[in-house]
């Protein structure tokens, strides 16, 4: 199965700036690399989940000053938010980095340093267009009426002498590193993008300031500050032990998947692989760059005072509720509109009116018809349709998901569980009943036993709470088994109990 490439599984998202709160924009890269490590954890893969903050450079500096907080201040009280949320939207990550931990700027001085003593990173003056809230150098001609191509806000015009990185020498080894790994960057589109970007040629870029002090100082140069962007890119090795735990760095690095947004994809495909080049090692193996949600169809601001924020969510609608729409109402990798009438609609008709509607009819003819127990296996079990689709939904949602299909996979698996609501209704168990068919009634209910079980297990990476809510309904819940037993078809038993639980989504007025 495809599944099994990535024995060792290593996820990561960007590290989110410390100068706001958590939204969901934030939330949807989280949530993301969350399924994905559950997944993989559930294969029995051995995996890690790295996620983090960015707490260094101009932009914090300022948002700090403006609250009248030091930098370091104001970077815990917004970590502690971050770990809250994160919590609050039941990410399992391994380990959050922090840029201002000790072991993290011991590692980007490293970096630095190496890169140094090869000669690709050297001083010299630079003069041209700098945006604060990207934090990145820009070309003149890169600027839109003046303003940055990224956020479109006013630039300022930067000279200083500053530490340069060589990016020009890797543009060859780029562009061979591209074309040699066709699925380096996904969605295509974005990897054509780079690419093309990348042929255009690659000037040096500057990768220290003077103008302010709140980050890691260059060795040796207690004046000059190293680039945020250099230092928050090495997050991805200094959360997995670089350059210390050697060890450790290495069984996870070489299977490394980064996930990030369209905004910051030039720094991570360009920027950053150049860097690892530099320093003698490897690119990641993949990144996946995803959309980005507007609120009822306006850009997310606090300004406009639109931001959604997933506690409020959560409170309002359930976590489970959140994940399942944020991953199945837009393809990964496009752009999403989030409002609370979409989301009303997805809670009452994918998950109350078709998933906990077929539980609550599963668990009810159990009690009906059998006392809550589920009756003796009838030799012949089988509803071929249901049996063909149950066998193969969990190589088809591996497969999706091997390639960040979120939305493909729930979509598949909502086609299987309408085919079992669709099922009782043609079955009508209540006249087969009344005919004295009585083995295909208890036929019926295995298979409807069986086909929920199955599909627990595929939810539970993307809605931990109401499948394993599911499992303990229908008495299944194998805690001891592994993947390749709880996905098996035909494993329903007579005198399993079936019991209503707590119910498992609740509808709202749209
Ligand atoms: N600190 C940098 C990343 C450094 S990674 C080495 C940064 N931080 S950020 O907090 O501004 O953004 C973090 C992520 O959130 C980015 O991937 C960005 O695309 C994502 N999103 C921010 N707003 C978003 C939406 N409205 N919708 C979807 N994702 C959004 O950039």
């Amino acid at each position: 199965m495809g599944g099994r490439e990535f024995a060792v599984f290593y996820v990561t998202t960007p590290i989110y700036y410390v100068n706001a709160r958590p939204h969901i924009g934030s939330a949807y890269t989280t949530i993301a690399a969350d399924v994905l490590a559950r997944y993989h954890r559930l294969k029995g893969d051995d995996v890690f989940f790295l996620t983090g903050t960015d707490e260094h450079g101009q932009k914090i500096e300022q948002e700090a000053r403006l609250k009248g907080v030091s930098p370091k201040e104001l970077a815990d009280s917004v970590v502690e938010q971050f770990v809250r949320c994160w919590k609050t939207l039941g990410i399992t990550y391994d380990h959050l980095v922090r840029t201002t931990d000790s072991y993290h700027e011991e590692a980007v001085r490293h970096l630095f340093s190496l890169l140094q003593n090869k000669g690709d990173i050297y001083r010299a003056t630079y003069r041209g267009p700098y945006c604060i809230p990207c934090e990145s150098y820009l070309r003149p001609s890169e600027l839109k009426d003046g303003n940055c191509p990224l956020c479109g806000r006013p630039v300022i015009l930067l000279e200083q002498e500053n530490y340069f990185f060589r990016l020009s020498k890797y543009q060859r080894v780029l562009l061979t590193h591209f074309e040699n790994n066709p699925d380096f960057v996904l969605p295509r589109s974005r990897y054509n993008e780079v690419l093309n970007r990348i042929r255009e040629g690659l000037d040096d870029i500057s990768i220290s300031r003077t103008a302010f002090k709140w980050g890691v100082a260059v060795p040796n140069d207690p004046e000059q500050v190293i680039w945020v962007w250099f230092d928050a890119l090495t997050n991805y090795l200094s959360g997995i032990g670089y350059p210390k735990d050697s060890e450790r760095f290495e069984r996870y690095w070489s299977c490394a998947v980064h996930l990030l947004g369209k905004d910051i994809l030039w720094f991570h495909a360009c920027i950053w692989p150049a860097m690892l080049f530099a320093a003698g090692l490897t690119p990641p193996k993949q990144m996946f760059v995803h959309g980005w949600w507007t609120v009822e169809g306006e850009k997310m601001s606090k300004s406009r005072g639109n931001v959604v924020y997933p506690e409020e969510i959560v409170e309002k609608f359930g976590c489970d509720q959140l994940r399942y729409f944020l991953l199945r109402e837009t393809p990964f990798g496009q752009d999403g509109d989030f409002s609370e009438e979409a989301l009303v609609r997805r809670i009452n008709n994918d998950l109350a009116d078709e998933l906990g509607n077929l539980l609550n009819r599963v668990v009810g003819m159990a009690q009906r018809y059998y006392g809550g127990k589920l009756p003796e296996r009838p030799a012949e079990v089988a509803f071929s349709e249901l049996v063909g689709k149950a066998t193969a939904l969990p190589e088809r949602v591996d497969a999706h998901l091997e390639r960040f299909a979120f939305s493909v996979a729930l979509s598949d698996i909502w086609d299987f569980i309408r085919l079992m609501n669709r099922l009782i209704d043609h079955t009508k168990p209540w006249e087969l009943r009344k005919k004295g068919e009585e083995e295909r009634v208890a036929a019926l209910l295995h298979n409807l036993v069986d086909g929920l079980r199955v599909v627990s297990w595929l939810l539970e990476p993307f809605m931990p709470d109401a499948a394993s809510q599911m499992r303990r309904q229908l008495d299944a819940e194998d805690e001891e088994a592994d993947w390749q037993t709880r996905i098996a078809w035909g494993r329903s038993k007579g005198g399993q109990r079936l019991e209503r639980g707590r119910i498992l989504f609740r509808k709202h007025s749209e």
